[in-house]
This record gives structure tokens, C-alpha cells and sequence, in this order.
């Protein structure tokens, strides 16, 4: 695991857009995993200003996103789909029939995903945030490494830091669609970025900790191309 220690999520952006860009020139139809949450709003801008200023081109890459909230049609505010539309789709040229997010509404065959993934020819390079908890995607303590993409309960603790987002309690998404941790452990090459001091905790898990199903972040030990973006904040607890 290649550890790159950062000044800020700005710098982390920065670092993790450039990365990004560097794979999409080497391979123009490369198939990219995405994640939403505040951490990568930052990378996105960057990509996005790559793509209108530096002609960064998007017109043939695939992407599927980690996750989205059960119940939320791809219309709500808060859905993953209108995040990534509103973040990265609508700024940069991307043929969005070529952009996946689990559907939050039908839930016949979630595992159906991992099928599409396989059959795009698996993710080249899967961008992940990390939960406080340790969660990757919404895969929460305790889910085995074996996981494929499922309908999964939220922690109290998400739960409650998504509440930020929604007007009252009672909107708050209990459950999500996300890819498993095998799903995200088959990806070629994993980037993850975490920042800030309250995922410290969660970074000392996924760098040093033991391997349990307790951090589901501790997997990543296992992967063999995975590079982590973190802050000084974030690190504060690997010295
Ligand atoms: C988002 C996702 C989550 C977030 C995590 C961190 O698609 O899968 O694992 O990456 O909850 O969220 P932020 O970045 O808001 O701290």
C-alpha cells in the first residue's frame, strides 16, 4: 500500500485528479469506480476543470459508483445519481449511458451489478472515500470480505452523519445498494482518499491495524495496487 500524505483535501483533490487523469491518458476507455460523500468533491472539481481546460477527455470511459440509498429515486437531491450529475456528469464529456449507480428502487438482483462490472471487463481503477467506522461503499463493520453488491443496513453512526443532508430525521435512508468488498477488492488498482482528524481512527485500521472484518478498511492490506491519499489529520495516528 503507497501511503501519500497531503496537506488538505484541496491538495488531496489535486493529487488524486492528476492520478486519475494520468490512467484515463493511458487508457482513453477505462473503466472507473466512483464514490460520492464530501471527501471527493474536491477531485471531481479538478477533473472536471481538466476536462474544460485542458481538454481531458471523458467520451469513451465507463463508470460505476460504489453506492446508492435505498428508496431515493435517481431524481431526489440526495440520491447518489443526482450527486454525481451535479459533481462530475453534467460538467465533463461523458456519454452518461455509459455511467452505472445501483438502482436505490429495484432491488430484484443487486449481485446483477457485479455481472455489468465483469462485463464492462472489471473496474481499472476504483476511487473509494472511507467511513469514520472504517466502511468502504456501505459496507459497515462486521460485513465479510466475501460481499458481493447487496442491500445493506447503514450503522447508527452513518446514519447519523448522513443527517446532515436530509431536512428531517425521518428522511434519512436506513438502508443502501453498495458493491461488496469483494467487488471492490477486484478492482485492478484501488485509490482511496481520507482527510480530516475524525477519520484518523479509521486510517490507523486500514494501514496498520489488523485485518478484520470489524475495519472493513483493513481488506485493503490485501490489495496489491492500492495507494491511499490522506491529510495530516487524517494520518495523526500511524507515527
Ligand atoms: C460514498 C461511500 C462512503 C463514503 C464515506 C465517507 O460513495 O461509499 O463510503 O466514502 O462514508 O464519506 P465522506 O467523504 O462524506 O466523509
Amino acid at each position: 500500500m503507497e501511503v501519500i500524505i497531503v496537506k488538505d483535501n484541496q491538495e488531496a483533490g489535486t493529487v488524486a485528479a492528476n492520478i486519475i487523469a494520468e490512467r484515463i491518458k493511458q487508457n482513453p476507455k477505462i473503466v472507473l469506480g466512483l464514490a460520492t460523500g464530501s471527501t471527493p468533491i474536491t477531485t471531481y472539481q479538478t477533473l472536471v476543470k481538466k476536462c474544460q481546460e485542458d481538454n481531458l477527455d471523458f467520451s469513451r470511459i465507463t463508470t460505476f459508483n460504489l453506492d446508492e440509498y435505498k428508496g431515493l429515486l435517481p431524481t431526489h437531491e440526495q440520491s447518489y445519481r443526482y450527486f454525481m450529475n451535479q459533481n462530475l456528469f453534467d460538467h465533463i464529456n461523458i456519454n452518461k449511458a455509459q455511467t452505472f449507480i445501483p438502482s436505490g428502487i429495484d432491488l430484484q438482483d443487486p449481485e446483477q451489478y457485479d455481472n455489468s462490472i465483469e462485463s464492462a471487463g472489471g473496474i481499472d481503477l476504483q476511487l473509494l472515500g472511507l467511513g469514520v467506522n472504517g466502511h468502504v461503499g456501505f459496507n459497515e463493520p462486521g460485513t465479510s470480505f466475501d460481499s458481493k453488491t447487496a442491500v445493506v443496513d447503514l450503522a447508527q453512526s452513518t446514519i447519523s452523519s448522513n443527517s446532515r443532508f436530509f431536512s428531517t430525521k425521518e428522511e434519512v435512508p436506513t438502508q443502501a445498494v453498495s458493491m461488496g468488498l469483494a467487488s471492490i477488492m477486484n478492482a485492478k488498482e484501488i485509490l482511496l482518499i481520507a482527510t480530516g482528524s475524525n477519520k484518523a481512527e479509521a486510517v490507523y485500521h486500514l494501514v496498520k491495524g489488523k485485518v478484520t472484518e470489524q475495519w472493513p478498511c483493513s481488506i485493503l492490506q490485501k490489495h496489491s495496487n492500492t495507494t491511499i491519499i490522506i491529510d495530516k489529520k487524517a494520518a495523526s495516528l500511524l507515527e
